[in-house]
């Protein structure tokens, strides 16, 4: 069984949620895949406190959140799909605070060769330094990437278009998860 762990990194439930949604769900029909969706705004995560290096002596967060709920997630995903609107050319405030929460697996190791897919979805301009900013979070964390998709919506609805490039990058990431 391949566990999914899909992250939806923007407030609201809008574009970003529909497209992870969709990569999920084509993920998941290739069969014996077990998924989860996590709305970061459900969960209260505090900013990194770079702290005194807490983290890289025991391998664990000593600030005691929902983060905490989140690590065990992590750790027993296989394939972590993470989402974000493009807010000023880059993640969401969320992602980010995310993204520097898990540094005690930095120390550990503990996302290393699991696989990494990205989303972002902007307005006008920006998707790439926000897929540029998970990607680099996928690489230093020496996770494998099975692909990404950028949507800049004009401010109008998700057209049919780019729910189809959400499935076929769920699709690449079940052939990728059928390779290894
Ligand atoms: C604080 C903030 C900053 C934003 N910055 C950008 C930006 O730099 N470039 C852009 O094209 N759109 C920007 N947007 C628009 C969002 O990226 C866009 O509305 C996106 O579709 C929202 O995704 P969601 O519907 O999943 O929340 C910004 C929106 C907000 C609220």
């Amino acid at each position: 069984m391949v566990k999914v762990l899909s992250i939806v990194g923007s407030p609201r439930k809008q574009s970003t949620y529909k497209l992870i949604k969709a990569v999920t769900e084509a993920v998941a029909k290739k069969g014996n895949v077990e998924t989860e969706l996590v709305h970061l705004s459900d969960f209260d995560i505090e900013h990194c406190t770079g702290c005194d290096d807490y983290c890289e002596k025991t391998g664990e967060c000593k600030i005691q959140d929902d983060m905490q709920k989140l690590y065990p997630k992590l750790k027993e995903a296989d394939v972590l799909i993470i989402g974000t609107p493009t807010y000023y050319w880059n993640v969401t405030g969320l992602v980010k605070d995310f993204i520097d929460r898990t540094t005690p697996f930095y120390y550990t190791e503990s996302l290393k060769s699991k696989m990494g897919a990205a989303v972002a979805v902007a307005e006008e301009d920006g998707q790439d330094l926000a897929l540029s900013a998970i990607s680099s979070f996928f690489e230093i964390h020496k996770m494998k990437q099975a692909g990404s998709i950028s949507i800049v919506t004009g401010d109008k609805p998700l057209r049919e278009a780019d729910l189809e490039m959400a499935k076929t990058l769920g699709k690449k990431i079940a052939n990728e998860l059928m390779r290894v």
